[in-house]
């Protein structure tokens, strides 16, 4: 099978040796061992690992057709969600059309409900006033603050524009299919319904109708983008200690217990930098738990090399970087040959910016490498839509196997409900009192 993401850990030789490969191996046999029969921590959300043969055949049909309904009748699409309600369509939309997307393609989509900024908030209200509009509502539990904030926002313009019959059917909502408040709202109201699967977390669950809806409107084939994760999936899934995606894990594992304790994921594409973000989620909502993981940062070379350069070069020396190599970008530049010299930019005119990247890229790997900071490549032949999902599957399933080897649930995330406890004391909700109370003492410096 013609293989699609491949590692290259030779930049790891002076910092991990080989037997530290093998004496990891039976732990990550166990882990895949684990994954597989589903007896691991958290294996009531591991869904996601063979979503991509079992997807709902029906379901699949639903989302193509609702996508063709809203690009007839919409030049936006408003898809409100949070967290890993939110990432992945932004994410992949970005990689697949272009991070420009809205500047060059119809209909363009926003993402609301990820923050409680106001001012986004207004803008993007202020858009939609005068622009036809269909609204995506995602969330999981349905009762998740900032996404249902701005579903009330929305819903209220919508109704404002095409009345309540007319709004409804401008509304799709993407939950889970029996419970929470927005399921009840959506059976009510009679808007078209899509389903979190349950056992498909938040971060992992870009490949279900989450991330699928807001894709098929944004023209991403999400045939192939199932096609490239079916591909992985079967590449996957029975246990080689040799496979790109075990020896990423197990790298991973080695660095952090030698004090590597951040690892940076750099590419060398703009379009990248919203797999960034679905990254940070997937790895930081994953391991960081129990006083342990590795903290997931990013960057976007040759930008962040004017920012952050120094710092990889040459800062603290606790930090491991993965570079993500797209081998064949979406479109290519040349330097203009304009026959003269004043910018002693000759000796480039008339090569492809792609080279110029590629060099730029090898450049700073082997400066990085050459300044103590381990360096692992990860290839793909590009950004389109089938070798995109098998990346998410290979970050996906390399994200449960790393977080088994550290120890650690890579399916729940306790931590996110402190600052929401917090949130609602201090905004008043009903039931937070003795909280509210608490944390007031705490603010006024008792
Ligand atoms: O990964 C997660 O579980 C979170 O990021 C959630 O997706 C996020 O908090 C949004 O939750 P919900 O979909 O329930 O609104």
């Amino acid at each position: 099978m013609a293989l699609s993401v491949r590692l290259d850990a030779s930049y790891l030789a002076p910092f991990v040796r080989d037997e530290e490969f093998d004496l990891l191996v039976p732990a990550v046999r166990l882990a895949h061992g684990q994954l597989g029969a589903k007896s691991g921590a958290g294996s009531e959300f591991t869904g996601w690992l063979t979503l991509p043969g079992d997807y709902d055949k029906d379901e699949f049909l639903r989302i193509r057709h609702a996508a063709a309904q809203i690009r007839e009748h919409s030049d936006v699409l408003v898809v409100i969600g949070i967290g890993g309600s939110y990432l992945g369509a932004r994410a992949v939309i970005e990689a697949v059309k272009s991070a420009q997307y809205n500047l060059m393609c119809g209909p363009r989509v926003f993402f609301a409900g990820a923050s409680v900024s106001g001012a986004q908030m207004a803008d993007l209200l202020a858009l939609c006033q005068d622009a036809d509009f269909s609204v995506n509502i995602i969330s999981k539990s349905g009762t998740t603050t900032e996404p249902a904030v701005a579903f009330r926002a929305f819903r209220g313009l919508l109704e404002e524009k095409y009345g309540k019959e007319g709004a409804k059917k401008r509304i799709f909502a993407t939950t889970d299919k029996a419970r929470g408040t927005l399921k009840e709202l959506a059976t009510a109201e009679g808007y078209e319904s899509f389903v979190v699967p349950d056992d498909v977390g938040g971060r992992y669950s870009v490949l279900t109708a989450v991330g699928l809806l807001p894709l098929a409107v944004a023209g991403v084939d999400i045939e192939a983008l199932m096609a490239g994760a079916n591909k992985a999936m079967e590449r996957f899934s029975s246990f080689d200690a040799k496979d790109d995606c075990c020896r990423w894990a197990m790298a991973r594992n080695i660095l952090y217990r030698k004090g590597y304790t951040t690892e940076v994921l750099a590419s060398f594409e703009p379009d990248f930098a919203m797999m960034n973000e679905w990254y940070k989620q997937l790895f930081g909502e994953s391991e960081g738990k129990d006083g342990k993981g590795v903290f997931p940062a990013s960057v976007v070379y040759t930008t962040d090399l004017h920012s952050m350069g120094q710092f990889m070069q040459d800062g603290s020396r606790n930090l491991f970087e993965t570079v993500v190599a797209v081998e064949r970008p979406r479109a290519d530049c040349l330097v203009p040959d304009t026959g003269e010299d004043f910018d002693g930019l000759g000796y480039l005119a008339g090569q492809s910016l792609g080279h110029v990247n590629k060099m730029a890229m090898q450049g700073t790997i082997l400066a990085h490498q050459g300044g103590g900071v381990p360096v692992m490549v990860l290839s793909t032949p590009s950004l389109a839509e089938e070798d995109m999902g098998y990346l998410i599957y290979f970050f996906e399933k390399a994200c449960a196997l790393s977080g088994y080897l550290l120890g650690v649930n890579p399916f729940d995330q306790p931590g996110v409900e402190s600052y929401k406890k917090n949130m609602f004391a201090l905004l008043g909700k009903p039931g937070y009192e003795e909280q509210a109370k608490m944390l007031k003492e705490r603010l006024n410096g008792k």
